[in-house]
């Protein structure tokens, strides 16, 4: 079954008097389990399309079918909150809160008990060999760190679908490395869908489709 699937999506921007066409009539299947990642230069509509595929903005016209429910404004705040969890290039931990505290937030947020979120954050932290960093704040995290803990933190309520925006723009080569095993470990221990729009080309040896986006659509980028 399709965990994802756009029909026929739409958007244009309108800045004064133009009207810049950024998506026009595009259509993707994403299966269960998939790695997609979307390539293409800067400006092309990598962010809008994300943001749509994610229900924090709207398309002009078409369809976002998400694990079987057709996005609409009513239900797309309860659709994100149940099957989406979102990873953005800048981390955005919170400053004041420790690591375990930044992973405890979204479940304790969702109604989970206080022991429980300590419980998840700690097996959260121990996928990827960081219990020691429980009590650090994020200040006193390397990009690479912060970002491992951002998408462990995406992960937090258990999402089905991670959606990220080019993850590794501000990571060296280790920390890149390490955030790509890290994908590829969620993705085959948790079941976790993802969609990543990258410039990266490290991106491909963990690409189950890679796709191109160019004058609105998406070719394979094979
Ligand atoms: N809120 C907005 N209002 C007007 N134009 C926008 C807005 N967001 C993005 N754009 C324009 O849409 C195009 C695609 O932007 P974006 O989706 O951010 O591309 P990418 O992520 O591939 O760099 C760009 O030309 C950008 O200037
Ligand atoms: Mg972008």
């Amino acid at each position: 079954m399709r965990i994802i699937e756009l029909k026929n999506i739409k958007k244009s921007y309108v800045n004064g008097d133009e009207s810049i066409v950024v998506l026009e009539n595009l259509c993707l299947g994403i299966n269960k389990n998939d790695i997609i990642t979307i390539f293409g230069n800067s400006g092309v509509g990598k962010s809008t399309l994300l943001s749509i595929v994610s229900g924090m903005l709207k398309a002009d016209s078409g369809q976002v079918i998400i694990n079987g429910n057709s996005l609409n404004k009513n239900n797309s705040l309860k659709i994100r909150r149940n099957y989406l969890g979102i990873l953005f290039q800048d981390n955005n931990l919170l400053s004041e809160f420790s690591v375990m505290e930044n992973l405890m937030l979204p479940m304790l947020i969702n109604g989970q008990t206080k022991n429980k979120a300590i419980f998840n954050a700690e097996y959260l932290l121990n996928l990827i060999n960081m219990d020691q960093y429980s009590y650090r704040y994020p200040r006193t995290l390397s990009k690479g760190e912060a970002q491992r803990i951002a998408l462990l933190r995406c992960i937090a309520n258990t999402p089905k679908i991670v959606i990220a925006d080019e993850p590794t723009a501000n990571l060296d080569e280790n920390n890149c490395k390490l955030l790509l095993e890290l994908i590829v470990k969620l993705n085959k221990s948790l079941d976790i869908t993802f969609l990543i729009a990258t410039h990266d080309e490290r991106f491909l040896s963990i690409s189950s489709n890679s796709y191109k986006l160019f004058n609105g659509d998406l070719s394979s980028n094979e």
